[in-house]
């Protein structure tokens, strides 16, 4: 559904509940991460860019204290007082109290708001649908208080909800890139210093499936703190201040000191930073075969050393990878693991057939069936109107 189609369906909906049309109608995009998984709570470099799928708001003021939310994915409502905000229910209104609760310390002028909530983000598949939700929130109450914040105070407001209120210890990549992707460009982030280099993806000869697998662990969470985690125990025994500032070499100084496991994450982590570095170059020289080659390896990685893997997203990437000759590129995990989405590069050309052909291995081999699309990287959230 194009933007403009969720956009007026949103705003529709906002009539029939509220009475009156929105003020304002925003969009905050998900994202895709190309490489550099379970970097960035490291201070290392990941390269995300945002995709063609987002989460719409249509809202307004009110001076009621209260925050009145629907969303048209649950299809339930949230409502709450502005007053001493909690984490609470229905789950996915924590993302919106969070950035409320955040957001009201830099502007005690809201008065209260309601909206009308739609998304194209596949919900726990990897694709930042929370950091849409979240930037998408935080966009709202920017146009209603008309108070823009600079943008980076504004990824790490957002960051800080869901750390907060969803109590997931997330790094920076999903937020960073839901307010300030650039279209045509994937995003080259150093999450030490938080900023980003826009890596344009060249021409129009390659675009991007996002194959979703559809499982979900509930593990996932728990397990994502654990690497955390482990990555702190690596870099303390190591006496740096991150994983970011350890070398390959280092590391044969963790295997005395620690256990195994420890080793292989911060294993994962050193040379998935380096790989990241070379994959920015590969794409913006357009070369295919290093960043394809730097994918299959990223993927091993996050399997063997990493463990965040999952069998059906295995599947995927042999999948991909055994049908290179019919334009697959590269094909890796995304996102925290654990079941979610794959990203697959792939020959303009070939995706159409490239769509049909995965979908069917896939179910062919696991029974369950997947959902692809293909995106180009989009623009960060902006205000539609
Ligand atoms: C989740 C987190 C990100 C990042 C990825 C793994 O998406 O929100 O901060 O750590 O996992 O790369």
């Amino acid at each position: 559904m194009s933007l403009e189609l969720m956009a007026k369906r949103t705003a529709d909906l906002y009539g029939k509940c509220f009475g009156q049309p929105p003020r304002w109608i925003v969009a905050a995009p998900g994202r895709v991460n190309i490489i550099g998984e379970h970097t960035d709570y490291n201070q290392g470099f990941v390269l995300p860019m945002a995709i063609e799928r987002y989460t719409v708001f249509a809202g307004d003021g009110n001076n009621r204290r209260e925050v009145v939310m629907h969303s048209m994915t649950t299809g339930d409502t949230a409502t709450f007082a502005l007053k001493n905000l909690k984490p609470g229910s229905p789950a996915w209104s924590n993302y919106i109290r969070g950035v409320t609760f955040h957001f009201r310390k830099l502007s005690p002028r809201l008065a209260g708001f309601q909206a009308v909530i739609d998304s194209t983000v596949p919900s726990s598949g990897g694709l930042s649908s929370s950091a849409a939700l979240e930037v998408g929130a935080a966009t709202l109450l920017e146009a209603i208080t008309r108070q823009t914040l600079e943008p980076l105070k504004k990824v790490l407001l957002c960051q800080k909800a869901e750390h907060d209120f969803a109590g997931v210890p997330c790094g920076i990549m999903d937020q960073y890139t839901s307010v300030m992707a650039r279209k045509g460009h994937a995003l080259l982030l150093d999450c030490r210093t938080n900023t980003s280099t826009p890596v344009l993806m060249p021409g129009d000869d390659v675009v991007v499936l996002i194959i979703n697998t559809t499982v979900r662990r509930r593990v996932g969470d728990v397990e994502y703190s654990t690497r955390r985690a482990q990555c702190e125990q690596a870099s303390e025994a190591l006496g740096l201040p991150s994983l970011r500032d350890a070398t390959i070499q280092d590391l044969s100084a963790l295997s005395r000191i620690r256990n195994p496991v420890v080793h292989r994450r911060a294993r994962h982590v050193v040379t998935e930073i380096e790989r990241t570095l070379q994959a920015a170059r590969a794409l913006e020289a357009a070369d295919w075969t290093t960043l394809g080659e730097l994918m299959y390896a990223s993927h091993e990685s996050l399997r063997v050393d990493y463990e965040v893997s999952c069998l059906e997203l295995d599947a995927v990437v042999e999948i991909a990878r055994s049908l290179a000759g019919d334009g697959v590129i590269g094909c890796r995990m995304t996102g925290a693991g654990f079941g979610g989405c794959a990203v697959c590069l792939v020959k303009s050309d070939a995706a159409t057939h490239l769509i049909r052909r995965i979908g069917w291995l896939y179910e062919y081999r696991t029974g369950i069936q997947p959902e692809i699309f293909s995106t180009r990287p989009a623009s960060g959230a902006r205000i539609l109107e």
